[in-house]
């Protein structure tokens, strides 16, 4: 029973998502085998999260490493073709929307192995963003869709897919998140909220640190921040370089840091007075902490974050972001949770999988 699912992760959100699912199958006496292809493969974006979240190790790691995206997904198609034929399990279940959720989704399919994909049917309607065509290209070629939220139920419908491939299921990520702040000690959490206020800041997106104009606006923007608030930025790699030739470590009031594990930036975000940023998963987070969040970017997949949420999509203007940060600094922390996201949700996918596995 379950014997046959193989878990496919890569980049660092994957493993908050995976996390709960492979803790509730394997809580329930499934057999979970899960395949690391090694898109992410730092210590500070892949270990640490492995290590945090107590995930066992994978049974396969494929190890494809960085390169631009045909030939990153190249090599991860090539690789999980061979992981695939060899493992030959009956289904294959994928997270999110990186390279490796997309890669997978294509070569199981193409090897007729039906797909589960845990975060279904988010879209942020523009394609310029390389997790959208990821996104798109896994709803369509996957065979169960499990949702986090409820707008993503129309998203899949419009794009034809079988209403009855899609189980509505919460929101994995904030099981982990819940996990990890029922970990912290009390004074864990009174340390960070009792000290002076800061805000958090991380930005990676390629449509934000690829522009060198952009990204000196951005600069610009967290510099006038930096003088309501002191911000703290933990650096992806891959904006490191262009965000110091843009001048953002001579800001005087903005701590930049390696990228954090997952404890400690959960410490950290909660404590937080203020979160900047362009990522998907700390909009859901924030929302659930009831820490404001400003998200620099025009679009998100993740509307429901905004409507019940402390999200708000803020323009990457210098001055826009210093109002949007003034007004959000005088708001009341009001923390929500969106219909289903209650810490459950990987009992409820892995209850699914067991089902239709046994
Ligand atoms: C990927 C995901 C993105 C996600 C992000 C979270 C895709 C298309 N993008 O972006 O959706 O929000 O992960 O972190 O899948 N690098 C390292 N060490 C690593 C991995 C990457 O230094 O362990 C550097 C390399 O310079 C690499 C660059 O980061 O070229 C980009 O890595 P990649 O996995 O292609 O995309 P991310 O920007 O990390």
């Amino acid at each position: 029973m379950g014997d046959g699912t193989l878990h496919v992760v890569g980049a660092r959100p994957n493993f908050m998502k995976a996390a709960p699912v492979v803790r509730a199958l394997l809580d329930g006496g499934e057999r979970v085998r899960l395949v690391h292809t090694g898109q992410h493969y730092d210590n500070l974006l892949s270990d640490v999260f492995f290590r945090e979240l107590e995930m066992p190790e994978p049974d396969a790691y494929l190890g494809v490493g960085s390169g631009s995206h045909g030939r990153q997904t190249a090599r991860l198609l090539t690789a999980l073709e061979d992981c695939l034929l060899e493992e030959q399990p009956d289904r294959v279940v994928v997270y999110g929307d990186v390279n490796s959720t997309m890669a997978a989704t294509l070569t199981a399919a193409k090897l007729n192995i039906p797909v589960a994909h845990v975060e279904a049917g988010l879209r942020s309607f523009d394609r310029t963003m390389p997790e959208e065509v990821n996104r798109v290209v896994t709803d369509a070629l996957s065979d169960l869709h499990f949702v986090t939220s409820p707008e993503a139920i129309a998203n899949l419908a419009r794009e034809g897919i079988d209403p009855d491939s899609i189980q509505f299921v919460g929101n994995p990520m904030i099981d982990t998140l819940d996990r990890v702040m029922a970990i912290l000690t009390e004074s864990d959490k009174t340390d960070a909220s009792s000290g002076a206020p800061y805000g958090v800041v991380t930005l990676h997106r390629p449509s934000n640190v690829d522009d060198p104009g952009r990204l000196e606006e951005l600069v610009r923007g967290l510099g006038y921040v930096s003088e309501v608030i002191p911000l703290v930025f933990p650096v992806h790699p891959r904006g490191r370089a262009r965000f110091d030739d843009a001048g953002l470590s001579r800001l005087p009031n903005l701590d930049t840091r390696q990228p954090m594990g997952f404890i400690d930036f959960v410490r950290l975000m909660a404590g937080a007075s203020l979160v900047l940023t362009d990522s998907g998963g700390i909009q859901e987070e924030t929302t659930v902490l009831g820490v404001p969040c400003l998200t620099l970017r025009t679009t998100t997949e993740r509307p429901i974050t905004v409507s019940w949420g402390t999200n708000r999509l803020v323009e990457r203007e210098a001055d826009a972001m210093l109002a949007a940060a003034k007004l959000a600094l005088d708001e009341d922390r009001t923390p929500t949770r969106p219909p289903l996201w209650d810490g459950s949700a990987g009992q409820r996918i892995a209850s699914i999988l067991a089902t239709e596995d046994g």
